[in-house]
Protein backbone atom coordinates (compact mmCIF):
# COMPACT_ATOMS: atom_id res chain seq x y z
CA UNK A 1 0.00 0.00 0.00
CA UNK A 2 1.45 3.12 -0.76
CA UNK A 3 1.46 5.99 1.99
CA UNK A 4 -0.72 9.10 1.60
CA UNK A 5 0.73 12.24 3.11
CA UNK A 6 -1.29 13.79 6.36
CA UNK A 7 -1.76 17.00 4.12
CA UNK A 8 -3.26 14.81 1.41
CA UNK A 9 -5.23 12.65 4.29
CA UNK A 10 -7.34 15.68 5.90
CA UNK A 11 -8.04 16.95 2.55
CA UNK A 12 -9.36 14.12 1.35
CA UNK A 13 -13.40 13.47 1.05
CA UNK A 14 -13.30 9.83 0.48
CA UNK A 15 -14.91 8.65 3.63
CA UNK A 16 -14.39 4.72 4.32
CA UNK A 17 -11.12 4.55 2.04
CA UNK A 18 -8.40 2.53 3.35
CA UNK A 19 -5.31 4.64 4.11
CA UNK A 20 -1.75 4.08 5.13
CA UNK A 21 -0.16 7.25 7.33
CA UNK A 22 3.59 7.21 8.77
CA UNK A 23 4.34 9.78 10.87
CA UNK A 24 5.87 10.97 14.52
CA UNK A 25 3.64 10.56 17.50
CA UNK A 26 2.81 14.11 18.93
CA UNK A 27 0.58 13.07 22.00
CA UNK A 28 -1.65 9.89 22.98
CA UNK A 29 -4.48 9.94 25.14
CA UNK A 30 -7.74 8.48 26.12
CA UNK A 31 -9.63 6.04 28.20
CA UNK A 32 -9.80 2.28 29.09
CA UNK A 33 -12.04 1.86 25.40
CA UNK A 34 -10.00 3.91 23.35
CA UNK A 35 -6.80 5.46 22.49
CA UNK A 36 -6.52 8.54 20.41
CA UNK A 37 -3.18 9.60 18.73
CA UNK A 38 -2.28 12.47 17.22
CA UNK A 39 0.17 11.81 14.52
CA UNK A 40 2.17 14.56 12.18
CA UNK A 41 4.51 13.83 9.41
CA UNK A 42 5.63 17.41 8.59
CA UNK A 43 3.44 17.80 5.37
CA UNK A 44 1.19 20.10 7.17
CA UNK A 45 0.52 22.07 10.49
CA UNK A 46 -2.18 19.54 11.76
CA UNK A 47 -2.08 16.65 13.20
CA UNK A 48 -4.41 14.06 12.09
CA UNK A 49 -6.43 12.27 15.01
CA UNK A 50 -5.69 8.02 15.22
CA UNK A 51 -8.39 6.47 16.61
CA UNK A 52 -7.13 3.28 18.35
CA UNK A 53 -9.43 0.36 20.05
CA UNK A 54 -8.13 -0.93 22.84
CA UNK A 55 -9.49 -4.49 22.70
CA UNK A 56 -8.19 -4.67 19.08
CA UNK A 57 -4.58 -3.75 19.84
CA UNK A 58 -4.11 -4.60 23.63
CA UNK A 59 -2.89 -2.39 26.01
CA UNK A 60 0.48 -3.36 26.49
CA UNK A 61 0.60 -3.15 22.50
CA UNK A 62 -0.41 0.72 22.38
CA UNK A 63 1.83 1.59 25.61
CA UNK A 64 5.21 2.32 23.69
CA UNK A 65 2.89 4.91 21.43
CA UNK A 66 4.08 7.79 23.29
CA UNK A 67 5.21 11.58 22.26
CA UNK A 68 8.19 11.35 19.90
CA UNK A 69 7.35 7.63 18.27
CA UNK A 70 7.65 6.75 14.60
CA UNK A 71 4.52 4.81 13.52
CA UNK A 72 2.73 3.47 10.42
CA UNK A 73 -1.05 3.00 10.88
CA UNK A 74 -3.17 1.58 8.61
CA UNK A 75 -6.86 2.15 8.99
CA UNK A 76 -10.20 3.96 7.01
CA UNK A 77 -10.73 7.45 6.74
CA UNK A 78 -13.92 8.13 8.79
CA UNK A 79 -15.62 11.59 9.49
CA UNK A 80 -14.63 12.80 13.00
CA UNK A 81 -17.34 13.19 16.18
CA UNK A 82 -14.72 15.11 18.20
CA UNK A 83 -13.79 18.82 18.20
CA UNK A 84 -11.31 20.06 15.68
CA UNK A 85 -11.15 18.04 12.51
CA UNK A 86 -13.63 16.62 10.52
CA UNK A 87 -11.74 13.49 9.56
CA UNK A 88 -9.79 10.62 11.70
CA UNK A 89 -8.74 7.53 11.04
CA UNK A 90 -9.74 4.12 12.75
CA UNK A 91 -6.91 2.19 12.96
CA UNK A 92 -6.43 -1.47 12.16
CA UNK A 93 -3.14 -1.69 11.92
CA UNK A 94 -0.42 0.10 13.49
CA UNK A 95 3.72 -0.69 13.32
CA UNK A 96 5.93 0.90 15.70
CA UNK A 97 9.34 2.23 13.70
CA UNK A 98 10.93 3.50 16.41
CA UNK A 99 9.76 4.56 20.28
CA UNK A 100 10.94 7.69 22.25
CA UNK A 101 11.17 7.17 26.19
CA UNK A 102 9.38 9.50 27.26
CA UNK A 103 12.00 9.91 30.82
CA UNK A 104 14.75 10.85 28.18
CA UNK A 105 12.80 12.52 25.11
CA UNK A 106 13.09 16.21 25.76
CA UNK A 107 10.03 17.31 23.38
CA UNK A 108 7.45 16.42 25.68
CA UNK A 109 3.74 18.08 25.90
CA UNK A 110 4.17 21.05 27.47
CA UNK A 111 4.93 24.64 25.71
CA UNK A 112 8.82 24.67 25.80
CA UNK A 113 10.52 28.43 25.33
CA UNK A 114 12.04 29.11 22.15
CA UNK A 115 15.78 29.55 23.90
CA UNK A 116 15.15 26.19 25.33
CA UNK A 117 14.90 24.42 21.34
CA UNK A 118 17.71 26.41 20.23
CA UNK A 119 19.76 23.74 22.89
CA UNK A 120 17.77 20.79 21.35
CA UNK A 121 18.15 22.32 17.28
CA UNK A 122 18.21 18.61 16.29
CA UNK A 123 14.96 17.98 17.66
CA UNK A 124 13.04 21.37 17.23
CA UNK A 125 11.81 20.98 13.93
CA UNK A 126 9.51 18.17 15.35
CA UNK A 127 7.32 21.05 16.93
CA UNK A 128 5.17 22.96 15.23
CA UNK A 129 6.34 26.13 15.89
CA UNK A 130 9.69 25.30 13.91
CA UNK A 131 7.51 22.97 11.47
CA UNK A 132 5.42 26.04 10.75
CA UNK A 133 9.01 28.11 9.74
CA UNK A 134 10.87 25.59 7.66
CA UNK A 135 7.92 24.98 5.81
CA UNK A 136 7.89 28.78 5.25
CA UNK A 137 11.50 29.45 4.50
CA UNK A 138 11.41 26.42 2.02
CA UNK A 139 8.14 28.53 0.49
CA UNK A 140 10.00 31.93 0.57
CA UNK A 141 12.90 30.12 -1.45
CA UNK A 142 10.44 28.82 -3.88
CA UNK A 143 8.60 32.54 -4.26
CA UNK A 144 12.09 33.77 -4.60
CA UNK A 145 13.39 31.49 -7.28
CA UNK A 146 9.69 31.83 -9.14
CA UNK A 147 9.84 35.82 -8.80
CA UNK A 148 13.40 36.31 -10.96
CA UNK A 149 12.83 33.25 -13.26
CA UNK A 150 9.43 35.31 -14.49
CA UNK A 151 11.63 38.22 -14.89
CA UNK A 152 14.25 36.45 -16.93
CA UNK A 153 16.59 36.71 -14.44
CA UNK A 154 19.35 33.96 -14.53
CA UNK A 155 20.09 32.12 -11.19
CA UNK A 156 23.58 32.45 -11.29
CA UNK A 157 26.21 30.35 -9.01
CA UNK A 158 28.71 32.32 -7.27
CA UNK A 159 31.96 31.33 -5.23
CA UNK A 160 32.06 30.56 -1.51
CA UNK A 161 35.41 30.47 -1.51
CA UNK A 162 37.12 33.99 -1.89
CA UNK A 163 40.31 36.09 -2.22
CA UNK A 164 38.51 39.01 -2.63
CA UNK A 165 36.26 40.90 0.60
CA UNK A 166 33.46 42.71 -1.06
CA UNK A 167 32.49 44.32 1.50
CA UNK A 168 35.79 45.45 2.46
CA UNK A 169 35.01 45.09 5.96
CA UNK A 170 37.21 42.75 6.64
CA UNK A 171 35.19 40.54 8.52
CA UNK A 172 36.24 37.25 6.66
CA UNK A 173 36.14 33.70 7.99
CA UNK A 174 39.61 32.28 6.78
CA UNK A 175 39.94 28.87 4.90
CA UNK A 176 42.96 27.01 4.55
CA UNK A 177 45.38 24.06 4.11
CA UNK A 178 48.16 25.59 5.52
CA UNK A 179 49.24 23.34 9.51
CA UNK A 180 48.07 26.06 12.28
CA UNK A 181 50.27 23.68 14.64
CA UNK A 182 53.48 24.59 12.64
CA UNK A 183 52.50 27.98 10.61
CA UNK A 184 55.52 28.67 8.42
CA UNK A 185 56.61 32.60 8.25
CA UNK A 186 58.76 34.59 6.59
CA UNK A 187 61.55 36.81 8.54
CA UNK A 188 59.30 39.71 8.56
CA UNK A 189 56.95 37.40 10.03
CA UNK A 190 54.50 37.25 7.17
CA UNK A 191 52.79 34.32 6.15
CA UNK A 192 53.33 32.97 2.84
CA UNK A 193 50.30 31.84 1.49
CA UNK A 194 52.16 30.55 -1.98
CA UNK A 195 52.30 27.89 -0.29
CA UNK A 196 48.41 27.34 0.72
CA UNK A 197 46.41 25.14 -1.27
CA UNK A 198 44.94 28.56 -3.65
CA UNK A 199 48.05 29.69 -3.64
CA UNK A 200 46.94 33.02 -2.39
CA UNK A 201 45.18 33.96 1.22
CA UNK A 202 41.43 33.25 0.79
CA UNK A 203 38.10 33.26 2.67
CA UNK A 204 34.41 32.37 3.00
CA UNK A 205 32.41 34.92 0.71
CA UNK A 206 30.79 37.89 2.86
CA UNK A 207 28.93 38.43 -0.72
CA UNK A 208 28.78 37.32 -4.12
CA UNK A 209 27.71 40.69 -5.30
CA UNK A 210 31.07 40.67 -7.35
CA UNK A 211 31.13 37.85 -9.29
CA UNK A 212 27.40 38.34 -9.54
CA UNK A 213 28.79 41.90 -11.83
CA UNK A 214 30.38 39.97 -13.89
CA UNK A 215 27.32 37.93 -14.45
CA UNK A 216 25.13 40.76 -15.28
CA UNK A 217 27.26 42.42 -17.63
CA UNK A 218 27.04 39.47 -19.54
CA UNK A 219 23.60 37.69 -19.31
CA UNK A 220 21.45 41.03 -18.46
CA UNK A 221 19.67 40.33 -15.44
CA UNK A 222 21.04 37.44 -12.82
CA UNK A 223 20.61 36.61 -9.05
CA UNK A 224 22.85 34.62 -6.41
CA UNK A 225 20.92 33.13 -3.93
CA UNK A 226 23.83 31.18 -1.27
CA UNK A 227 25.32 31.33 2.01
CA UNK A 228 27.36 34.52 2.96
CA UNK A 229 29.78 34.49 6.23
CA UNK A 230 30.82 37.20 8.51
CA UNK A 231 33.00 37.16 11.32
CA UNK A 232 31.18 40.27 12.60
CA UNK A 233 31.05 39.72 16.62
CA UNK A 234 27.97 41.18 16.98
CA UNK A 235 25.68 38.60 19.11
CA UNK A 236 22.50 40.59 18.53
CA UNK A 237 19.09 39.18 17.25
CA UNK A 238 19.23 40.22 13.82
CA UNK A 239 23.27 38.82 13.08
CA UNK A 240 24.12 35.61 12.21
CA UNK A 241 27.83 34.66 11.38
CA UNK A 242 26.22 32.23 8.12
CA UNK A 243 23.31 33.71 6.34
CA UNK A 244 22.20 33.23 3.25
CA UNK A 245 21.53 35.98 0.65
CA UNK A 246 19.35 36.97 -2.33
CA UNK A 247 21.67 39.29 -4.63
CA UNK A 248 20.19 40.48 -8.10
CA UNK A 249 22.16 42.41 -10.47
CA UNK A 250 21.03 43.91 -13.54
CA UNK A 251 22.84 45.66 -16.76
CA UNK A 252 21.25 48.86 -17.92
CA UNK A 253 18.73 49.85 -14.92
CA UNK A 254 19.50 53.22 -12.73
CA UNK A 255 18.51 53.42 -8.97
CA UNK A 256 15.13 54.34 -9.13
CA UNK A 257 14.60 50.76 -11.03
CA UNK A 258 17.03 49.37 -8.51
CA UNK A 259 14.25 50.37 -5.79
CA UNK A 260 11.55 49.46 -7.99
CA UNK A 261 12.75 45.95 -8.27
CA UNK A 262 13.29 45.97 -4.60
CA UNK A 263 9.95 46.49 -3.54
CA UNK A 264 8.01 44.64 -6.24
CA UNK A 265 10.36 41.72 -4.74
CA UNK A 266 9.77 41.61 -1.34
CA UNK A 267 6.20 42.39 -1.98
CA UNK A 268 5.93 39.17 -3.84
CA UNK A 269 7.09 37.37 -1.73
CA UNK A 270 5.49 38.34 1.33
CA UNK A 271 2.00 38.25 -0.91
CA UNK A 272 3.32 34.40 -1.52
CA UNK A 273 3.44 33.94 2.13
CA UNK A 274 0.09 35.40 2.79
CA UNK A 275 -1.77 33.14 0.16
CA UNK A 276 -0.19 29.73 0.14
CA UNK A 277 1.60 29.35 3.38
CA UNK A 278 -2.06 30.38 5.26
CA UNK A 279 -2.24 27.90 7.54
CA UNK A 280 1.42 28.07 8.93
CA UNK A 281 1.24 32.02 8.81
CA UNK A 282 -2.09 31.67 11.05
CA UNK A 283 -0.64 29.26 13.69
CA UNK A 284 2.45 31.49 13.50
CA UNK A 285 0.48 34.90 14.07
CA UNK A 286 -2.00 32.99 17.13
CA UNK A 287 0.57 31.78 19.09
CA UNK A 288 3.58 34.45 18.78
CA UNK A 289 2.66 37.93 17.24
CA UNK A 290 -1.54 38.56 16.95
CA UNK A 291 -0.08 41.35 14.24
CA UNK A 292 1.44 39.67 12.03
CA UNK A 293 -0.79 39.09 9.53
CA UNK A 294 -1.69 42.97 9.54
CA UNK A 295 1.92 43.48 9.13
CA UNK A 296 2.36 41.60 6.50
CA UNK A 297 -0.80 42.80 4.90
CA UNK A 298 0.23 46.45 5.18
CA UNK A 299 3.16 45.38 3.26
CA UNK A 300 1.59 44.08 0.41
CA UNK A 301 -0.80 46.83 -0.27
CA UNK A 302 1.42 50.20 0.55
CA UNK A 303 4.33 51.98 -1.67
CA UNK A 304 8.09 52.13 0.40
CA UNK A 305 8.70 56.05 1.01
CA UNK A 306 11.52 57.03 -0.71
CA UNK A 307 14.20 59.76 0.66
CA UNK A 308 17.47 60.52 1.12
CA UNK A 309 20.15 59.77 4.02
CA UNK A 310 20.35 63.57 4.51
CA UNK A 311 16.37 64.26 5.00
CA UNK A 312 16.51 60.86 7.24
CA UNK A 313 19.04 62.04 9.70
CA UNK A 314 16.86 65.60 9.52
CA UNK A 315 14.06 63.93 10.62
CA UNK A 316 15.69 61.92 13.52
CA UNK A 317 17.06 65.19 15.07
CA UNK A 318 13.93 67.00 14.96
CA UNK A 319 12.91 64.02 16.84
CA UNK A 320 15.34 64.37 19.15
CA UNK A 321 14.94 68.13 19.93
CA UNK A 322 11.18 67.11 20.38
CA UNK A 323 12.00 64.57 23.35
CA UNK A 324 12.16 61.50 21.72
CA UNK A 325 15.45 59.26 23.16
CA UNK A 326 17.91 56.86 21.39
CA UNK A 327 20.63 55.26 22.72
CA UNK A 328 22.79 56.16 20.13
CA UNK A 329 24.37 60.25 18.58
CA UNK A 330 22.34 60.93 15.45
CA UNK A 331 25.16 62.98 13.26
CA UNK A 332 25.64 63.24 9.44
CA UNK A 333 27.91 61.06 8.74
CA UNK A 334 27.06 58.09 11.10
CA UNK A 335 26.00 54.91 10.28
CA UNK A 336 22.19 54.31 11.66
CA UNK A 337 21.72 52.41 14.28
CA UNK A 338 19.00 49.71 14.24
CA UNK A 339 16.86 52.33 16.67
CA UNK A 340 17.02 55.20 14.40
CA UNK A 341 15.94 52.94 11.20
CA UNK A 342 12.58 51.98 13.00
CA UNK A 343 11.71 54.96 14.20
CA UNK A 344 11.45 56.16 10.52
CA UNK A 345 9.84 53.12 9.82
CA UNK A 346 7.51 52.16 12.96
CA UNK A 347 7.12 55.49 14.52
CA UNK A 348 7.73 58.77 11.20
CA UNK A 349 6.29 57.52 8.21
CA UNK A 350 4.01 53.94 9.67
CA UNK A 351 5.36 52.41 6.30
CA UNK A 352 8.48 50.57 5.01
CA UNK A 353 10.85 52.97 3.86
CA UNK A 354 14.26 53.49 1.76
CA UNK A 355 16.65 55.42 2.33
CA UNK A 356 19.54 56.66 -0.79
CA UNK A 357 22.15 58.60 -0.97
CA UNK A 358 24.36 58.02 2.17
CA UNK A 359 28.17 59.35 3.19
CA UNK A 360 30.32 58.12 0.89
CA UNK A 361 32.47 56.93 3.64
CA UNK A 362 30.10 54.53 5.64
CA UNK A 363 29.66 52.75 2.27
CA UNK A 364 31.53 50.47 0.33
CA UNK A 365 34.28 51.64 -2.60
CA UNK A 366 31.80 50.15 -5.63
CA UNK A 367 28.65 52.61 -5.25
CA UNK A 368 28.35 55.47 -7.82
CA UNK A 369 29.40 58.40 -6.28
CA UNK A 370 27.37 61.04 -6.50
CA UNK A 371 28.40 64.98 -8.08
CA UNK A 372 28.21 66.05 -4.27
CA UNK A 373 31.74 64.41 -3.94
CA UNK A 374 30.07 63.48 -0.46
CA UNK A 375 27.44 60.48 -0.84
CA UNK A 376 26.54 57.68 -3.02
CA UNK A 377 23.77 56.33 -4.86
CA UNK A 378 23.08 53.52 -2.21
CA UNK A 379 19.84 52.31 -1.04
CA UNK A 380 18.75 50.26 2.06
CA UNK A 381 15.24 49.26 3.16
CA UNK A 382 13.95 49.50 6.14
CA UNK A 383 11.45 47.45 7.49
CA UNK A 384 8.87 47.57 10.40
CA UNK A 385 10.23 45.15 13.55
CA UNK A 386 13.99 44.29 11.37
CA UNK A 387 15.59 47.77 10.52
CA UNK A 388 17.36 46.92 7.56
CA UNK A 389 16.26 44.00 5.22
CA UNK A 390 18.08 44.99 2.15
CA UNK A 391 21.00 46.99 1.06
CA UNK A 392 22.20 47.44 -2.89
CA UNK A 393 23.27 50.67 -4.75
CA UNK A 394 23.86 51.65 -7.91
CA UNK A 395 27.16 50.89 -9.10
CA UNK A 396 30.21 52.63 -10.16
CA UNK A 397 30.76 52.14 -14.13
CA UNK A 398 33.69 54.61 -14.25
CA UNK A 399 37.12 52.98 -14.40
CA UNK A 400 38.55 56.16 -13.22
CA UNK A 401 36.67 57.01 -10.00
CA UNK A 402 36.42 53.38 -9.29
CA UNK A 403 40.07 53.19 -9.37
CA UNK A 404 40.57 56.09 -7.24
CA UNK A 405 37.61 55.03 -4.36
CA UNK A 406 39.57 51.61 -3.95
CA UNK A 407 42.58 53.01 -3.62
CA UNK A 408 41.18 55.76 -1.24
CA UNK A 409 40.10 52.62 0.92
CA UNK A 410 42.97 50.73 0.57
CA UNK A 411 42.19 47.59 -1.57
CA UNK A 412 44.75 46.08 -4.02
CA UNK A 413 44.32 45.93 -7.83
CA UNK A 414 46.02 43.11 -7.49
CA UNK A 415 42.40 41.62 -5.88
CA UNK A 416 40.36 43.11 -7.81
CA UNK A 417 42.18 43.54 -11.30
CA UNK A 418 39.06 41.09 -13.05
CA UNK A 419 36.39 43.52 -11.54
CA UNK A 420 38.21 46.40 -12.62
CA UNK A 421 37.96 44.86 -16.36
CA UNK A 422 33.99 45.53 -16.24
CA UNK A 423 34.53 48.68 -16.14
CA UNK A 424 37.80 48.62 -19.17
CA UNK A 425 35.72 46.97 -21.23
CA UNK A 426 31.70 47.49 -22.52
CA UNK A 427 31.27 49.18 -19.10
CA UNK A 428 27.47 49.95 -18.67
CA UNK A 429 25.09 51.47 -15.56
CA UNK A 430 24.09 49.01 -13.75
CA UNK A 431 22.84 48.19 -10.31
CA UNK A 432 21.92 45.61 -7.66
CA UNK A 433 21.25 44.99 -3.97
CA UNK A 434 21.28 41.88 -1.13
CA UNK A 435 18.43 40.46 1.00
CA UNK A 436 19.25 38.83 3.71
CA UNK A 437 16.94 35.69 3.33
CA UNK A 438 16.54 35.41 7.43
CA UNK A 439 15.73 39.14 8.18
CA UNK A 440 12.82 38.44 5.43
CA UNK A 441 12.12 35.60 7.43
CA UNK A 442 12.15 37.23 10.39
CA UNK A 443 9.23 39.43 8.87
CA UNK A 444 7.50 36.99 7.51
CA UNK A 445 6.83 34.88 10.71
CA UNK A 446 7.01 37.49 13.04
CA UNK A 447 9.47 36.18 15.43
CA UNK A 448 11.94 37.83 17.28
CA UNK A 449 15.39 36.36 16.99
CA UNK A 450 17.24 35.00 13.89
CA UNK A 451 18.42 32.33 15.11
CA UNK A 452 15.05 30.68 14.68
CA UNK A 453 14.66 31.24 11.26
CA UNK A 454 16.55 29.12 10.11
CA UNK A 455 17.06 24.95 11.00
CA UNK A 456 21.05 25.17 12.09
CA UNK A 457 22.25 29.36 13.24
CA UNK A 458 26.11 29.83 13.69
CA UNK A 459 26.62 33.07 15.63
CA UNK A 460 29.32 33.22 18.46
CA UNK A 461 30.75 31.13 20.10
CA UNK A 462 28.08 28.47 18.60
CA UNK A 463 28.44 25.81 16.04
CA UNK A 464 26.51 22.86 17.49
CA UNK A 465 24.94 20.63 15.32
O1 LIG B 1 24.09 45.52 3.34
P1 LIG B 1 24.94 44.34 2.99
O2 LIG B 1 26.22 44.17 3.72
O3 LIG B 1 25.17 44.43 1.42
C1 LIG B 1 25.93 43.60 0.66
O4 LIG B 1 26.51 42.61 1.05
C2 LIG B 1 25.90 43.98 -0.80
N1 LIG B 1 27.04 43.32 -1.45
C3 LIG B 1 24.59 43.58 -1.39
C4 LIG B 1 24.45 43.93 -2.86
O5 LIG B 1 24.33 45.10 -3.18
N2 LIG B 1 24.48 42.96 -3.73
O6 LIG B 1 24.08 43.00 3.20
C5 LIG B 1 22.87 42.83 2.51
C6 LIG B 1 21.79 42.32 3.43
C7 LIG B 1 21.47 43.23 4.60
O7 LIG B 1 20.57 44.24 4.21
C8 LIG B 1 20.85 42.27 5.59
O8 LIG B 1 19.49 42.00 5.26
C9 LIG B 1 21.65 41.01 5.34
O9 LIG B 1 22.21 41.11 4.05
N3 LIG B 1 22.71 40.83 6.32
C10 LIG B 1 22.68 39.94 7.34
N4 LIG B 1 21.74 39.05 7.70
C11 LIG B 1 21.99 38.28 8.77
N5 LIG B 1 23.14 38.31 9.48
C12 LIG B 1 24.13 39.18 9.15
N6 LIG B 1 25.27 39.21 9.85
C13 LIG B 1 23.91 40.06 8.02
N7 LIG B 1 24.65 41.01 7.41
C14 LIG B 1 23.91 41.45 6.39
MG1 LIG C 1 23.99 47.06 4.68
Amino acid sequence: MIRTKISDALKSEQLGERLLLKGWVRTRRGNKNVSFIALNDGSCIQSIQIVADIEHFGEEFLKPITTGAAIAVEGILVASQGKGQTVEIQADTIEIYGTADPDTYPLQKKGHTLEFLREIAHLRPRTNTFGAIFRIRHNMAIAIHTFFHERGFYYFHTPVITSSDCEGAGQMFQVTTLNLYDLKKDEYGVIDYERDFFGAQTALTVSGQLEGELGAMALGAIYTFGPTFRAENSNTPRHLAEFWMIEPEVAFIEIDENMQLAQDFVRYCVRWALEKCTDDVNFLCEMYDKELIDRLKFVVDNDFVRLTYTQGIEILKRAIEQGKKFDFPVDWGTDLQSEHERYLVEEHFKKPVILTDYPKEIKSFYMKQNDDGKTVRAMDVLFPKIGEIIGGSQREEDYEKLKRRAEEMNIPQKDIWWYMQTRQFGTAPHAGFGLGFERLLLFVTGMNNIRDVIPFPRTPKNATF
